[in-house]
Formats: C-alpha cells, sequence, structure tokens
C-alpha cells in the first residue's frame, strides 16, 4: 500500500481537451420569394462531440450564410419549436448530439413534412394549432370551488404520461396518414385529447369523445407507431392514442 508521501507526489491527470472536427450538414434550403423548388445546400462546419445540430445550424447562421432560416427558443427540449428532419428522422435539433449521429457521412437536416413549408426549417404550424385547438384542451368544470380540486395519485397517474406533451410537432408530422390526409387531427391533438379526457376533474369528456368520433378523428390512426418513435418526451402517444379509441367505445372509464 502507497505511504501518504507517495500519493501526494502523484500527477494530478489532466485530460486533453478535445479538437474540433469537421462535419458536413446539408440543408434543405427554400424560400417562396426566390425558389420556385426546395433544393440542398452543403456547410461544413467546425464541431465537438458535445455539440447538437442546434449548434450546428447557429454557426452556419452566425458565420457561413445569415438568411438560414430556422425555429429555436429554449435550446434545452422544453419549447418544442425546432422539431426538423435529421438524417431522416423527427427530431429535436437541440437535443441531438453530434456524437449520436454518423459523421463519417454528411448529416441531412430539412423541415418537418406534411405542413405547408414556408422557409428553410421553417412551416406553417396553424394547422398543427387549429386542430390542437378543436379538441378543447383546457380543464372544464360546471362548480366553483373555494379551494383546489383535490385528486388522488391514482387518478392523477392515468394522464401523467400526455401531460409532457411540448407541442413540437414531431409525432403528427412523422404520420403517414397526416401527410397523405391533411384533414385528420393528428397524434398530438389526440395526446391532449387525452390529457383532459381521462382528467377526474374534468367533466367535458363526452364533447371531445364525440370530436374524436369524427372521421378524421382517431379511427384514422393506423397504428404505425411512427408517432411514438418520433416524441422527444418519450410519451407513449400511440398507446394514449389506443385508449382514446377504448373511451369512444367504452366512455372514459
Ligand atoms: S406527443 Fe411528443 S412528439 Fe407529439 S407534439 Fe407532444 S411532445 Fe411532440
Ligand atoms: S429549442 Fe426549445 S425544444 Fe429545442
Amino acid at each position: 500500500m502507497a505511504d501518504e508521501s507517495q500519493v501526494a507526489e502523484q500527477e494530478p491527470q489532466v485530460e486533453e481537451p478535445e479538437k474540433p472536427f469537421k462535419v458536413e450538414i446539408v440543408v434543405r434550403r427554400y424560400s417562396s420569394e426566390t425558389d420556385s423548388e426546395p433544393y440542398w445546400q452543403s456547410f461544413t462546419v467546425d464541431m465537438f462531440s458535445t455539440n447538437r445540430i442546434l449548434d450546428a445550424l447557429h454557426q452556419i447562421k452566425w458565420e457561413q450564410d445569415t438568411s438560414l432560416a430556422f425555429r429555436r427558443s429554449c435550446a434545452h427540449g422544453v419549447c418544442g419549436s425546432d422539431a426538423m428532419r435529421i438524417n431522416g428522422r423527427n427530431r429535436l435539433a437541440c437535443k441531438t448530439l453530434i456524437k449520436d449521429l454518423d459523421i463519417t457521412k454528411p448529416v441531412y437536416v430539412e423541415a418537418i413534412k406534411g405542413l405547408p413549408l414556408e422557409r428553410d426549417l421553417i412551416v406553417d404550424m396553424d394547422p398543427f394549432f387549429e386542430a390542437f385547438k378543436e379538441v378543447q384542451p383546457f380543464l372544464q368544470a360546471s362548480d366553483k370551488p373555494e379551494k383546489e380540486r383535490i385528486q388522488s395519485i391514482e387518478d392523477r397517474a392515468v394522464f401523467d404520461d400526455t401531460t409532457k406533451c411540448i407541442l413540437c410537432a414531431a409525432c403528427t408530422t412523422s404520420c403517414p396518414v397526416f401527410w397523405t390526409d391533411g384533414q385528420y387531427f393528428g397524434p398530438a391533438a389526440i395526446v391532449n385529447a387525452h390529457r383532459f379526457i381521462f382528467d377526474s376533474r374534468d367533466e367535458a369528456a363526452d364533447t371531445r369523445l364525440d370530436i374524436l368520433n369524427d372521421k378524421e378523428g382517431v379511427w384514422r390512426c393506423r397504428t404505425t407507431f411512427n408517432c411514438t418513435e418520433a416524441c422527444p418526451r418519450g410519451i407513449e402517444v400511440t398507446k394514449a392514442i389506443a385508449e382514446v379509441k377504448q373511451a369512444v367505445l367504452r366512455g372514459r372509464p
């Protein structure tokens, strides 16, 4: 065993700082003012393994091409504004680490599908939020209690998963039914309906179930699981849709 003087003489281990490396990012560009069709444009950026695709986009915008357009706000997976297709999969740019991608090949970045393309990585989110609003995503109760409405831990657990939605649209815009039928409510609207349908304090479950029993409602879902795979919050989207289908058939449990 080493004595105290030997331990004190040991040099502290200092790790070599990581050197930046080149990554090719290929972005699908489009401007309604100048382009008749979208086109792919390649950029090379200096990255560290801890960087994210959002950092790569910032580097392109701030150092190479200020015209690159994309949405982002929190940069930490909370606001839901930077959903995009990265190598063909819907993800949040701020949660996609460079080290988790195969950077021996170019990384392809494009706007989410199924919503009107406005510019570069920006789509018109209005149809998405219209569907969200249609399912009445707010608590409805006729009484006016003096204190908060008490809910048991078990009753709260029933809809815990669907409270985590950040409305990023990654699920809805990964759904092949939504791509071909823009009228379909889409997974995100159903997730947010689920959040209130199964809330024991809410009294409008029947109204929402009627809305979702429409021909553009839950029955459009073909259970492809794309939505569950796309959700950056890990919500079991397909399971939530299945529970709403059951509730349409049998009523809220
Ligand atoms: S369910 Fe998931 S993927 Fe869909 S909008 Fe909500 S957070 Fe985004
Ligand atoms: S920027 Fe807010 S979720 Fe990515």
